[in-house]
């Protein structure tokens, strides 16, 4: 039986500041110590890292290997792990396996499918234009990532849902507040966005809040369906966000995109900038219900593991074919359409009404930072002018 190698002195969870262009060294060095990597875990003991793409897919397909949890360590602590509550607790799509995350999967599936969400192509098309359009007429430089990354996403998610538009700045504040490491700012937060996300299922409710309420079983719990409401909003506007920022300035890197591409190089831009710049470098945390056998490492039962997303998608050995932006398996990012049209819509205004846009500082100039834990990185800042 092999034991997987331990890297010393690397810590993939620290906090960084590093250049837009800067190469990534943790990722690398996992990926040259082998397929499964033993590190440091932030709660204590050691974690197991997958940076192989089969054994990636296998991992998150294994009933053995749960979300939930309950099975972390014993000892660890939530916070410092960035855990949810158990699933007992509060369970969710991000803590529950096997036959009741599918039937809750089920009850969200059809909100957010590809058909669902090409129908509201123009709608999105709509946000992006007025948000930048107000933001042009407003002043001449913008700094996208304070006025419009953070914005943008959760309008649209609003929208869909049928909360009031009225609400963007306090469920704004909140996400914010989401990543702040001041003691009681995570629990006020989702407070706030629990306590927001239920306007949108008033008895007149018209958006997608109201038809998840519609489909869940008859025993889910007011608190149950709001915190639900709750894991789309955050999860859907943190990785938005930050892949907007990326998104957009490789769009200007060039200067301005006058002769930039159609439809299709649209969709390749996007497609590049989330393998290359994933939102979520890992996946959540799981863990092993049972001792089980990996890549000829023997894991104990309780033992915490991650997919290094990031390492695997830029690995230059890398087979063709689908990457891990959006994870694999049965925990398969549920917002993956209307992500990718959210991205490619920012994108395509830009390009179509804004063909003058450009950086105001060189592009190896742009900075990205990360609070640290699991958290990808966030440019600190996207100077741009819309027009010329
Ligand atoms: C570029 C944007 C996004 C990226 C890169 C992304 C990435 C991911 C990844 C990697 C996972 C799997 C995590 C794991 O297996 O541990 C995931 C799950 C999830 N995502 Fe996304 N996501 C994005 C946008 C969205 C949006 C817009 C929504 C909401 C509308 C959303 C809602 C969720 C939810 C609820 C899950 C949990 C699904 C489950 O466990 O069954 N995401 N996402």
């Amino acid at each position: 039986m092999l034991n997987a190698p331990y890297l010393d002195g690397i810590d993939p969870f620290v906090a960084t500041v590093r250049a837009i262009a800067e190469p990534d060294p943790v990722h690398a060095a996992l990926r040259a110590a082998g397929p499964l990597v033993q590190v440091d875990a932030p709660a204590g003991g050691r974690a197991w890292i997958v940076t192989d793409s089969a054994l990636a897919r296998e991992v998150l397909n294994d009933p053995r290997i749960s979300k939930d949890p309950a099975f972390a360590p014993p000892g660890w602590d939530r916070c410092t792990a960035g855990l949810e509550q158990t699933a007992a607790e509060q369970p969710s799509l991000t803590t529950l396996d096997g036959p009741v995350h599918a039937d809750l999967r089920r009850a969200h599936a059809p909100l957010l499918n590809a058909q669902r969400i090409r129908a509201q192509s123009d709608r999105i098309h709509g946000i992006a234009r007025k948000l930048l359009t107000e933001l042009a007429a407003d002043r001449t430089e913008i700094d996208l990532m304070a006025d419009f990354t953070t914005r943008y996403p959760l309008t649209v998610l609003l929208d869909l849902l049928g909360i009031p538009l009225d609400y963007v700045d306090r469920a704004a504040d909140a996400c914010r507040r989401m990543l702040s490491n001041q003691p009681g700012a995570q629990g006020s937060a989702i407070a706030a966005l629990t306590e927001l996300a239920a306007s949108g299922l008033g008895d007149n409710g018209q958006g997608l809040a109201a038809e998840l309420r519609d489909r869940l079983p008859a025993h889910t719990t007011q608190e149950e369906l709001q915190y639900h409401l709750f894991a789309l909003i955050f999860a859907g506007q943190l990785t938005t966000d930050s892949a907007l920022g990326t998104l957009i300035a490789h769009a200007l890197a060039d200067g301005p995109h006058r002769n930039s591409a159609d439809e299709g190089s649209v969709g390749e831009l996007v497609r590049e900038t989330l393998r290359q710049h994933p939102p979520a470098p890992f996946t959540l945390w799981r863990f092993t219900t049972t001792e089980i056998e990996l890549a000829g490492t023997r894991l104990p039962a309780r033992a915490p593991v991650l997919v290094d997303i990031r390492g695997i998608n830029t690995d230059p050995d890398r087979s063709p074919g689908p990457d891990l932006a959006f994870g694999a398996g049965p925990h398969f990012c549920i917002g993956a359409q209307l992500a990718q049209l959210e991205l490619r819509a920012a994108a395509t205004v830009l390009r179509a009404d804004f063909p003058d846009a450009r950086l105001t500082v060189p592009f190896t100039e742009l900075q990205q930072t990360t609070i640290g834990g699991l958290q990808g990185s966030r440019l600190i800042a996207l100077p741009v002018t819309l027009h010329s």
